[in-house]
């Protein structure tokens, strides 16, 4: 008999091979979290969450969750909110771009959209600031706070690391991109834990303050963060790769045009930082080196696959550096 439904389905995503030629050495295998039931790697962190804070009566069917999340976070919490029966407040800001917007509303949560930008020019504090206010204003509501909640760390280590480590009989490298820090924190742990010599690289963009380099306006979201996330202290990371967005738009292109997989920013941030990383460091022998693809192209098809929108942009961003 069938049980489930579609969002029982979180997890378990195909993991692929890709052949980069000019690499022989490398054999690279990406994890297409795409797969996942909203389209993205933050099911598992919704889904994980939720059903961790119902068990330890941490919430409770009346419970209103608030987050702040202006992409996939606000997504699968919409979607899994809905399942559970949950109410479901997303503040977001005027820079969320229209898919995820209709995304978020369309999966039942409701929507505030903060207009007052906040001292350092951008909206982060302010929409801290509203989540804050609604928290005390609304009697039995939950902050999910994905920056600080060590249960989504924990969501990536209990699932998407050990499926990692069912298909890999050895690993050497695995690159990560870096937003709240949830994947990160929740998969080196669990993979050193099985090759204490695997390296682990995380991927930021230009733009971020997460590894102490200077704030600057990001276009693509997914990557990157305004802030530093606390859950990021247990984070295990070897080095880390600054893309720009300028190169993670043309690796965007290349991952379709070579390999038929139409990806977000993230993925193309992730397969730049390998090329980065092997063109200046040439592997003497064979290695095995993972990364994950965190979620698809149509969420952004108003960037990083609209032809002009991609024109302007590395007209006007010449000063990025190019692979
Ligand atoms: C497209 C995309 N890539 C990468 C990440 C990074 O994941 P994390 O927040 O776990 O660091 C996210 C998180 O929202 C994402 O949406």
């Amino acid at each position: 008999m069938i049980e489930k439904d579609i969002l029982d389905y979180v997890g378990n995503t195909p993991m692929v091979r890709i052949r980069m030629e000019e690499f022989g050495n490398i054999n690279l295998y990406a994890k297409l979290e795409f797969y996942n039931p909203t389209g993205s790697v933050k099911d598992r962190a919704a889904y994980y969450i939720i059903n961790k804070l119902f068990n330890l009566k941490e919430i409770n069917k009346d419970t209103t969750l608030i987050e702040s999340s202006s992409g996939n976070f606000g997504i699968a919490l919409s979607a899994y909110c809905r399942k559970y029966g949950l109410k479901f407040i997303c503040v977001v800001d005027p820079h969320i771009n229209r898919i995820n917007e209709m995304l978020i509303r369309c999966s039942g949560a409701q929507v505030i959209k903060v207009t007052e930008p906040d001292e350092n020019g951008g909206y982060l504090l302010t929409r801290i600031r509203k989540v804050k206010a609604l928290q005390k204003e609304i009697e039995n509501s939950y902050w999910v706070n994905q920056y600080g909640n060590p249960y989504n760390a924990e969501a990536y280590s209990e699932t998407l690391a050990e499926e990692i480590l069912e298909k890999m009989d050895h690993l050497d490298y695995i690159f990560l991109g870096i937003s709240s820090g949830g994947t990160i924190t929740g998969v080196s742990g669990k993979i050193k834990q099985k090759f204490p010599d695997a390296k682990v690289i995380a991927v930021d963009i230009v733009g971020s303050v997460i590894f102490g380099h200077p704030p600057k306006k990001r276009f693509i979201p997914g990557i990157g963060s305004s802030m530093v996330p606390d859950i990021l202290k247990s984070a295990k990371i070897d080095d880390v790769i600054m893309m720009d967005e300028v190169t993670t738009i043309r690796m965007c292109h290349e991952l379709v045009n070579r390999y038929n997989i139409f990806a977000g920013g993230s993925s193309g941030s992730a397969y730049g930082a390998i090329k980065k990383y092997f063109t200046e460091k040439v592997p003497g022998k064979e290695i095995n080196v993972v990364t994950i693809f965190p979620d698809r192209g149509e969420r952004y098809g108003d960037t990083i696959y609209n032809e002009e929108w991609c024109a302007d942009f590395i007209k006007n961003h010449s000063e990025l550096k190019n692979l």
